[in-house]
């Protein structure tokens, strides 16, 4: 008798299993639970039946029986949990409302020429395998001019019209940097030749005025190795100019100039032409100066531990404004720093006019 009612339970729990697989609702799952473990469900109705059994074929029956109400529990239990999730994720897509707006033209914001032009000479330089460096707006005086060979008394101190911060209780005093230059110092303290490096950053000097403002930004470059030259100085800034101006047979002189960071030092300049009030670049007969260079001074390569003995090489520095201005044909400095909206969005930058040498966003 005990064996009939096994045999009952685990049919039971068969066709439970069958029908749970077609359950697709939470509703469908409650008439499951009624119909098999409610006050007249199949597992009750199975319990019933124990009346009628001997003492000791009810208690393995009854073990039976129970298994199969745990597991049939189980089951509804866990298909519960499956459709609460189900049923959540399609109200999550079904509820789902966009809060996007479609971009206002009208509104876009815009690249600033200072970092589109930064970005542009980064990515020129990149190109020919230099690595960007960066350094502090705030250094030492040991950084901004001892080691760059400009001496407490060097009359290029005064030229430089720095800014000071307060002294420390030792007399030493940081400065606002006045050049991008203490960022070769940097380099060459930290790594060993060969250098590489791009160095592109906000500089200050106290000066205010058409051509000039207090802050400023600059890019300078350095390359250290064993056998840089010279030529290589001229190469790569003749490349590097054309580039950038994308102008191919752009001229370029290289004019004798001192620095006291570089031995021998030029200036370079680009063809221009000035008549009629307009200035036209790579056409004419006039020159323009567009930036500083030289050889590393042997001397500053000591300053940061270099046998100048064995390492030389060339480093450069430009105003980012300045060249900005040529390119763009932005005609006033001090608008750049004034965050004109209608200026930004005259002059700015769309995002996607990343610069890329082959991509021809460098016009
Ligand atoms: N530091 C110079 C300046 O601020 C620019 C410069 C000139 C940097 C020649 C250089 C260089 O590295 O070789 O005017």
């Amino acid at each position: 008798m005990s064996e009939e009612i096994n045999l009952l339970s685990l049919d039971l729990l068969n066709r439970f299993t069958h029908e749970l697989k077609d359950v697709a609702s939470l509703e469908s799952l409650q008439d499951m639970h009624v119909q098999y473990l409610g006050k007249k469900g199949s597992v009750t109705d199975l319990m019933k039946q124990l009346g009628g059994l001997a003492t000791e074929d009810r208690r393995e029956a009854g073990l039976a029986i129970n298994k199969t109400k745990d597991a049939i529990e189980h089951a509804l239990s866990q298909r519960k949990a499956e459709l609460i999730l189900i049923e959540e994720e399609r109200r999550l897509v079904q509820e789902k409302i966009d809060i996007t707006l479609p971009p206002r033209p009208e509104r876009m914001g815009k690249i600033h020429p200072i970092s589109q032009t930064m970005d542009e000479i980064v990515t020129i330089f990149g190109e020919m395998g230099f690595v960007l460096a960066e350094g502090p707006d705030i250094e030492s005086d040991f950084h901004n001019f001892t080691a760059l060979n400009i001496p407490d008394d060097h009359p290029a101190r005064q030229m430089h019209d720095t800014f000071y911060l307060p002294a420390k209780e030792d007399g030493t005093r940081k400065v606002l940097r006045t050049h991008t230059s203490p960022v070769q110092i940097r380099t060459m303290i930290k790594q060993k030749p060969p250098i590489r490096v791009i160095c592109p950053g906000r500089t200050y000097r106290c000066d205010s005025d058409m051509t000039h403002t207090p802050m400023f930004h600059q890019v300078e470059g350095l390359v250290i190795d064993e056998y840089t030259n010279m030529s290589h100085l001229k190469g790569c800034l003749i490349d590097f100019v054309r580039t950038y101006f994308n102008i191919p047979d752009l001229k370029v002189r290289f004019r004798p100039s001192f620095f006291p960071f570089t031995e021998p030092s030029a200036e370079v300049d680009i063809g221009c032409d000035r008549s009629g009030g307009e200035l036209k670049l790579g056409k004419g007969h006039d020159w323009l100066e567009i930036l500083g260079s030289g050889m590393v001074h042997p001397r500053v390569l000591e300053n940061c531990g270099i046998d100048s003995s064995k390492y030389q090489g060339f480093a450069f520095g430009m105003g980012i404004e300045r060249i900005a201005m040529l390119k763009y044909g932005i005609p006033d400095l001090r608008t750049f720093f004034e965050s004109d909206y209608r200026w930004l969005s005259h002059y700015g930058f769309l995002p996607e006019d990343t610069p890329s040498i082959t991509g021809g966003a460098l016009r």
